[in-house]
């Protein structure tokens, strides 16, 4: 019998860990013959980017769709009937939420409602919401577990947070079936470079320094993108509706630390560091306990810390035009 496909939908497939799980889903049904069963929306925001997925055109559909427009997820969702949503789709820029918290509240909050509201109203099967470790807020000692409370500290944390606890409640009213999945830091290939990693690279390749935030001591989990991609299709396919997932990632690093590593990798001087004013608010650090998603479905990340950062700098080296295209947005919002 040839494979069957469930129809799937994701959100937010342009952007740097959407495109990142549709290539992995195309990769992973090269054998299976026909129009594959893909579906991306996206509205094409600034961090939006369709030639991240320029290996794979022509393997899924597109629609340039806003999420919190009702009437076009109403008549794509018409169309397409999907069977399973991963929502990945959001404003997820810790800095800009600062700035301007306006378009995180209504993406992240009223797009996520109006994306679940049109799921329940064309029976989707099963809907994965990509939430994030920062709705745990911050933590010096131990790790966070699924059950830990929610004390979010910065406007994208908070609007994630409250679509996170929109989901929950949608789980227990209407017997929606969700899963949820927080991650720790993603870094990889294509990330937009205006987050510390992808920003770093940027900078160095443009001659400068790599912007460190008040001491350099606030510590983050880092997570290879792909490792986080293999998580969401094993929770995708196996982990049980109605419940939540950690994915943390192995390389736990001090910010100053991360610097020093990746110019090293980078080959070039250990002085290439700029302490910079701190960022509002700065979580001093992020840890998660993944024991569950390892226990129930095998998964931990397997890319250690300097071979993702090596894979990393490699692909930066080779799309360097595609990272400076990005230098005029950046400049304006690090000016
Ligand atoms: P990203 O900013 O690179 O991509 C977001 C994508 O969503 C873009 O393609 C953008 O065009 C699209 N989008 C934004 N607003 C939209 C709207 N109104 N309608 C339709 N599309 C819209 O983000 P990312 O780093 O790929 O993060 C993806 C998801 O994972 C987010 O939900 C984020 O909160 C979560 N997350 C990210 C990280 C990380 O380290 N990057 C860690 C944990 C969780
Ligand atoms: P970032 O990549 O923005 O992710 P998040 O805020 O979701 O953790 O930042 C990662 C860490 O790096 C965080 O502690 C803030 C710090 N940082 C800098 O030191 N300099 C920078 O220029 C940026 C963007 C971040």
């Amino acid at each position: 019998m040839p494979k069957r496909i469930p129809k799937i939908l994701i959100t937010g497939g342009a952007g740097f860990m959407g495109s990142a799980f549709v290539k992995l889903l195309i990769k992973g049904s090269f054998s299976v013959q026909g129009e594959l069963p893909f579906v991306v929306v996206d509205r094409l925001t600034y961090a939006g980017d369709l030639k991240r997925l320029e290996s794979v055109r022509r393997k899924f559909k597109f629609y340039k769709v806003d999420i919190c427009n009702k009437r076009q997820i109403d008549s794509v969702f018409k169309k397409e009937k999907p069977e399973i949503v991963v929502h990945f789709a959001a404003e997820s820029h810790v800095d800009r939420s600062i700035n301007d918290a306006q378009v995180f509240i209504k993406t992240n909050v009223k797009g996520t409602q109006i994306l679940i509201d049109a799921c329940r109203r064309y029976g989707v099967k099963k809907f994965v919401y990509i939430s994030t470790d920062e709705v745990y807020g911050k933590l010096v000692h131990g790790k966070f577990k699924e059950n830990a409370c929610f004390k979010p500290n910065n406007p994208y944390a908070v609007s994630k947070a409250t679509a996170d606890l929109l989901v929950q409640a949608y789980v227990k009213a209407y017997k929606f079936p969700a899963i949820i999945i927080r991650p720790s830091n993603n870094y990889g290939p294509w990330q937009y470079p205006e987050k510390f990693i992808s920003l770093g690279i940027l900078r160095v390749l443009e001659g400068g320094k790599i912007p460190l935030y008040g001491d350099g001591k606030n510590i983050r989990q880092w997570l290879y993108v792909d490792d986080c991609m293999r998580g969401i299709a094993a929770i995708m396919r196996k982990g049980r509706v109605g419940e939540v997932y950690n994915l943390g990632g192995i390389g736990e690093s001090r910010n100053i630390d991360t610097a020093k590593l990746l110019l090293k990798v980078l080959g070039v001087s250990p002085e290439q560091i700029e302490f910079v004013q701190d960022r509002l608010g700065h979580d001093i650090r992020y840890s998660l306990d993944s024991s569950k998603v390892y226990r129930e479905l095998g998964w931990k990340a397997q890319v250690g810390f300097i071979q993702g950062l090596k894979l990393t700098v490699d692909w930066a080296l080779q799309h360097q035009r595609w990272l400076k295209s990005k230098l005029p947005d950046i400049n304006k919002l690090y000016k």
